[in-house]
């Protein structure tokens, strides 16, 4: 005979929700709660989000503590996805060629540490604003973290080219240099000797000809700056994207759409980055449209 568990608690019978949190500092700001709280609602998950702030000097013990108190995954944002890659056990290609981590996964003993900031990008730009980039000429704005997320994902769509225009040139090619070996070594990998999207380095003012694609990801645009970019490098075809995002256009976005260009900004990369991470997570993939939809209507 079954015996029937009798409960005193209405939950007690419940499964615990999984855990997850966003670590950060700051991160009060963070929308990866309220993000993670709205697709575990869609997909029928039992899960809990929160977010954390770790001390500047204490991201190790913040992870080590969240998951001895079971924790199974995590998101890292700034300052801290340079040490996260540096935890991780275990990195993705996209997180290696990143150099940075801002999806942990915790595995048993192990820390597997992916980087979805990038493919959030391209699936927004791919699959949201049905911009095919196989074949098109690519101008990238900055060689900083943001930048480098992007350019593996952005190699695997096929451009015909990739410039990275930066302030400082010497960071261009540096990153132009990384990206060289990165492909010769997928190459290696996948035992293939097809040809490489070239890729260049420039100075803003050195760019020259049009571009179907310009992302901007430097942080001009945090300090509502722009860099010092002729309008001819674009037209009505270009899409230009601003990683960044706000309730108005950014100051880039304000500069393209003088020429006609579609512009967009970077809240559909935030939306796709995270539901990337819970595919990771959970191995369901959300539906992103209604969350991007509230997100953008409750941006201030
Ligand atoms: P992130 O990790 O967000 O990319 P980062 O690593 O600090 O931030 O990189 C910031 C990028 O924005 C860099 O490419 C930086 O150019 P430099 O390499 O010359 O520093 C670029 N950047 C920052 N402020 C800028 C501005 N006002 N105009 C143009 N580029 C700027």
């Amino acid at each position: 005979m079954t015996g029937t568990r009798i409960s005193t608690h209405p939950a007690a019978d419940q499964p615990l929700p999984a855990r997850y949190a966003v670590i950060g500092n700051p991160v009060t700001h963070s929308k990866s709660p309220a993000i993670h709280a709205r697709f575990a609602a869609a997909c029928g998950q039992a899960m809990k989000y929160e977010a954390l702030l770790a001390p500047l000097d204490g991201f190790r013990a913040c992870v080590q503590q969240f998951r001895e108190s079971g924790g199974l995954g995590a998101n890292v944002t700034l300052p801290f996805k340079v040490e996260a890659f540096e935890l991780a056990s275990q990195l993705s290609p996209r997180a290696q060629a990143a150099g940075a981590v801002n999806t942990l996964c915790f595995d048993g003993g192990h820390i597997l540490g992916d980087n979805t900031d990038g493919i959030g990008l391209v699936i927004d730009i791919r699959e949201n604003a049905q911009f095919d980039i196989a074949g098109k000429r690519v101008l990238l704005l900055g060689a900083g973290g943001a930048a480098r997320g992007a350019v593996l994902p952005l190699l695997q769509q096929n451009p015909s080219q990739i410039v990275i225009a930066n302030r400082t040139l010497a960071n261009a090619q540096a990153l132009v240099r990384q990206c060289a070996s990165l492909g010769q070594n997928q190459n290696q990998n996948q035992n293939q000797h097809q040809s490489q999207p070239a890729i260049e380095a420039c100075s803003f003012e050195a760019l020259s000809g049009r571009f179907d694609l310009i992302i901007n990801a430097s942080s001009a645009s945090l300090q509502a700056s722009l860099p010092p970019l002729s309008l001819q490098l674009l037209d009505q075809a270009t899409l230009a994207y601003d990683m960044m995002y706000a309730a108005r256009p950014t100051v880039f976005m304000q500069w393209a759409s003088q020429t006609g260009a579609s512009v967009r900004d970077g809240l559909g990369m935030l939306v796709e980055q995270a539901a990337q991470a819970f595919e990771l997570w959970r191995g369901v993939k959300p539906d992103t449209a209604a969350v991007y939809t509230a997100l953008r209507g409750e941006l201030t």
